[in-house]
């Protein structure tokens, strides 16, 4: 009984990223630095993470809100005890006139190789895996947990064996630290059906040590490229893509770019994320989150939560990415979402 909902900038609400753990496995300096997530960093009790049936009420709530599609993020999702119970769970909703979900998830696939198979059963639509070389000694720099490269592209086998593709594989660029990978990832993937995609190396939080000079915007990514292969550009899949999708003039396949820094996608952005002990943000860049978990255990009827979400999202009007050169300045001592709380 709930209409569709707009924020302050019209923009509907489409997409759900739920983030299921705020653990992870690797260190990757962009997301979780070693020096500040240590053996005294005080992650969330099992106490306050959102059980899967508290999961499951809440993203039944979203899609009667317009949701259509929803992404498991962590931390590392996988680490998650009995994943695929959710996915399961997850996998059974449908929107008002029927249709299955898109249900996918953001790995970095340490544990993909042994948990691929079980994810399909579960009803897992597809994955998206991060890896940001190619090289072990630049690949295990960036994670810093020593993870080797081999490991990642067997989980990535064995999901397009399970049925989990078309792959998509992310690639974070930090300039100095990966640009010299760009190439050699591409000429791995080129001619498979896996989508590799770009992203620049973005601000999020207040741990990375973020620089501008770090930044590799799209536009080079793309000149450095060409110089190998021809590229042409195509046309989204979607309102409010986050990737500007590209594709081999030679019929070798499609790459993206995902420029949140030089080439802000504000204006269409329909994502809401929960975050692992159930609170709204409605902004990857947001300071604060709206506490869900507070009216799940407070005795609230789905349709007063269902209220409170919709009045929430009435009043969003974030655009961070947007604002970003005036943000920064005014707002130079604001604590912001980690990454690995709130799941990129
Ligand atoms: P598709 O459904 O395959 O299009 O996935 P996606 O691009 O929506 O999700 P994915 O988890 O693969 O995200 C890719 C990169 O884009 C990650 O680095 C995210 O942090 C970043 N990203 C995703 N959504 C947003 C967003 O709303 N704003 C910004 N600034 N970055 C985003
Ligand atoms: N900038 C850009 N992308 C990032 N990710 C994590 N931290 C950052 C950052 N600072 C990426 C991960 C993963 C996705 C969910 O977000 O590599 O692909
Ligand atoms: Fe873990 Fe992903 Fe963050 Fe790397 S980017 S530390 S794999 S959550
Ligand atoms: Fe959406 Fe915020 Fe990202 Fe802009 S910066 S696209 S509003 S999540």
């Amino acid at each position: 009984p709930v209409g569709l909902l707009s924020d302050r900038l019209g923009r509907p609400l489409r997409d759900l990223r739920i983030s299921v753990t705020d653990r992870c496995n690797f260190r990757c300096s962009y997301c979780m630095p070693k020096e500040v997530f240590d053996k005294h960093y005080d992650f969330l009790p099992h106490s306050a993470l959102l059980s899967f049936e508290e999961i499951t009420r809440l993203a039944r709530i979203f899609v009667a809100h317009g949701v259509r599609k929803i992404r498991l993020t962590g931390g590392e999702p996988l680490l998650r005890k009995d994943i695929e119970r959710l996915v399961a769970m997850l996998a059974e909703l449908r929107t008002p006139d029927g249709a299955p979900l898109d249900l996918t998830l953001t790995t970095n696939g340490s544990l993909l190789a042994r948990k691929a198979q079980a994810l399909k059963n579960a009803g897992l639509q597809r994955v998206t895996v991060s890896l940001d070389a190619l090289d072990d000694a630049v690949f295990q720099r960036m994670n810093d947990v020593g993870f080797p490269v081999a490991d990642v592209l067997r989980g990535i086998e064995a999901a397009e064996r399970a049925g989990l593709g078309p792959l998509k594989v992310n690639m974070v660029v930090k300039r100095g630290t990966n640009d010299q990978e760009i190439v050699p990832m591409a000429a791995h993937f080129r001619g498979t059906p896996v989508i590799l995609r770009f992203i620049e190396y973005m601000d999020v939080g207040t741990s990375n040590g973020w620089r501008m000079d770090e930044v590799l915007p799209s536009a080079e990514v793309i000149a450095r490229l060409s110089q190998h292969w021809p590229l042409e550009e195509i046309e989204p899949n979607y309102t409010g893509e986050t990737a500007e999708r590209w594709r081999y003039a030679d019929g070798a396949g499609e790459i993206g770019v995902i420029s949140s820094v030089t080439q802000a996608f504000c204006r269409d952005c329909n994502r809401a994320r929960l975050s692992t002990e159930g609170k709204l943000f409605l902004c990857l860049f947001a300071s604060r989150g709206h506490d869900l978990r507070a009216l799940l255990r407070g005795g609230y009827s789905d349709e007063q939560i269902a209220a409170a979400i919709g009045l929430v999202w009435g009043e969003r009007e974030d655009r961070y990415s947007e604002l970003r050169a005036a943000r920064q300045a005014s707002d130079a001592g604001e604590r912001r979402v980690e990454m690995h709380y709130i799941g990129g």
